[in-house]
């Protein structure tokens, strides 16, 4: 894959917006947010929402979409499930991996997490690989702990070729949903152990040219400062991300 070095603004939608309400979102969005070549905008609605999400983008080839979560394996009897193979088949061409949500609800541990970021690549999708600390454990002083370990179990299991591949979203759990962001010093500090991580196991080329995402309560009245901050190359976003005009304000905001 070729390095595109433009940052990313990704909207994670979760468990919000059908298909109507996709189409809703996207006959505002469409409007306010114009194309622009310097970044990439990319949408992770629920799956289901995906084709609608396509067709009413269609003449927006500057917006690319992806899916949430995939499961492990390429098919099988796995209800309720997901194949990275499917998500290629309705359009997609990114897929997240790793979610804080994903990790405490459906227990997605470091290895499960590390499976389906191989089997994200090997279908072609490119991955967002999220990582990130609790309260908890960034009081007890394991940061550089979590966020190495979080980083070197999807890199120990990837071949070495797919390591320029990854995208990763630094994602404090403590500042998901919270309306507490990291400060961007918080963040340019987070990023930079999360690039040392990358740089013991894939070297430091590679380490230099990731894209690290900051995600936790991004709004638009932050964006400038965080995307200010060294080392953060784009944003993820999940509440913000769905009112047309607060996302196309952060996807449009000044950069460097
Ligand atoms: P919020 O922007 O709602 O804090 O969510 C961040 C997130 O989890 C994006 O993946």
């Amino acid at each position: 894959m070729t390095h595109d070095s433009r940052p990313v603004f990704a909207a994670n939608w979760k468990m919000f917006k059908g298909p109507r309400a996709t189409r809703e979102f996207l006959d505002e969005f469409l409007v306010r947010y114009q194309p622009a070549v310097d970044r990439r905008v990319v949408f992770f609605p629920p799956s289901i929402s995906v084709e609608a999400f396509l067709f009413a983008a269609s003449a927006r080839p500057d917006i690319t979409v992806g899916v949430q979560d995939v499961h492990a394996e390429g098919e099988g009897a796995h209800t309720g499930a997901i194949s990275a193979s499917m998500a290629v088949e309705a359009g997609a061409s990114w897929s997240l991996a790793g979610h804080s949500e994903r990790r405490r609800e459906f227990g997605d541990d470091d290895a499960l997490v590390a499976r389906k970021v191989r089997q994200i690549l090997q279908s072609g999708l490119a991955p967002i690989v999220c990582v990130g600390e609790t309260l908890e454990e960034r009081e007890a002083g394991d940061l550089t702990g979590v966020l190495a370990r979080q980083v070197g179990a999807v890199l120990a299991a990837v071949e070495t070729a797919g390591h320029a591949d990854l995208t990763w979203a630094y994602e404090p759990v403590w500042a998901i949903g919270t309306g507490r962001t990291a400060s961007p010093d918080d963040a340019a500090e987070a990023h930079q152990i999360v690039r040392s991580a990358i740089a013991t196991r894939a070297g430091d080329v590679t380490a230099e040219q990731a894209a690290i995402l900051y995600g936790g309560s991004v709004k638009p009245n932050n964006i400038d400062s965080l995307m200010e901050a060294p080392g953060v190359n784009g944003v993820l976003v999940g509440g913000a991300s769905l009112h047309a005009g607060d996302f196309a304000a952060i996807c449009g905001c000044r950069l460097g």
